[in-house]
């Protein structure tokens, strides 16, 4: 049974291919109305989410279907001890596919090999995001028209945010790509990631903890939260998390056509008065979540009937 647990799971053709029908679904969805009529998608969320739930329930609405959801893990079984695999075989009776946020990183690869029924990773702890990256990858396709040549600077929480996780390996496989990473010492990206993904594939990548100093080169500024979930203590992100404001000043040396990304929610990292800025897309990248997570769902719903 095909499911999506890492970006990685998808060929740079799939990817294409994805993103292909989501332009399609942009410009024609009438034709993709009765799509998923009859099937049933359970959202099992055990982590707060705002987009990738609600885009996940949108994108099975809008193309006819149906949602059973599960939205803290504090109303399912799971307060009582249900196991994640129990969780996966028990809504493999109910429904045709599922989308899961854990907080344990992980918990979508144990259900997807439990369950009867495609699984999709909505976010599991500090570690993979891969939805967020297909919205993300959207973006910039419809922003830059393909992804060679670009310079991303990713900025903020690099350790925790799951999302820079995910499209820094999904953007390795592209040629051209330089990496700034920008962000305190303390939350500088993983060593495996570096090791695994960015020397792996020859990318050539710089580190700094100034982002007036990159600003200039960039391509794509990739903002996040500093993740005060995933922190052991208060004090910690209490000092962190003001460490970058992007705000209109500091927007002066950026190229007139930068585009600023943030998977959000954010807290305090874009100042409101960047939103009116045509280099804002955030908000694009909100509404791209949805008509990619329709892409993904057909995919994964056609496979599944082979
Ligand atoms: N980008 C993202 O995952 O947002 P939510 O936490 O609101 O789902």
């Amino acid at each position: 049974m095909r499911s999506l647990i890492d970006i990685r799971d998808l060929s740079t053709q799939e990817i294409d291919e994805l993103i292909k029908t989501a332009c399609d679904i942009i410009e024609n969805p009438e034709k993709y109305s009765e799509k998923c009529r009859g099937k049933k998608l359970a959202t099992l969320f055990f982590e707060p989410s705002t987009r990738t739930r609600l885009s996940f329930e949108a994108a099975m609405y809008e193309l006819g279907g149906n949602v059973l959801s599960v939205s803290s893990g504090s109303s399912s079984s799971a307060a009582k001890g249900e196991s994640v695999a129990d969780t996966a075989k028990t809504v493999s009776c109910y429904a045709d596919i599922i989308a899961m946020r854990h907080p344990k990183e992980g918990a979508p690869f144990v259900a997807a090999a439990n369950a009867s029924i495609p699984v999709i990773n909505a976010g599991d702890g500090g570690h993979n995001h891969p939805t967020q990256t297909l919205a993300d990858l959207l973006t910039i396709y419809r922003e830059k028209g393909g992804f060679n040549n670009l310079t991303i600077g990713f900025c903020g929480d690099l350790k925790f945010g799951r999302t820079v996780h995910s499209l820094i390996s999904a953007m390795s496989r592209y040629t051209g790509i330089k990496i700034v990473l920008i962000s305190p010492l303390e939350l500088k990206l993983p060593s495996y990631i570096k090791k695994d993904v960015l020397k792996k594939n020859g990318i050539p990548y710089s580190q700094t903890t100034d982002l007036l100093s990159v600003m200039p080169e960039l391509d794509i500024l990739y903002m996040t939260r500093v993740q005060r979930e995933r922190f052991f203590n208060e004090e910690d992100y209490l000092r962190l998390k003001d460490s970058y404001i992007l705000d209109v000043k500091k927007l002066e040396t950026a190229k007139p056509d930068l585009c600023v990304m943030h998977p959000l929610p954010r807290v305090n990292e874009i100042s409101v008065a960047v939103d009116s800025d045509p280099r804002a897309c955030y908000f694009k990248q909100v509404l791209n979540g949805k008509y990619m997570r329709m892409a993904l769902i057909l995919k994964l719903l056609e496979e599944a009937k082979k």
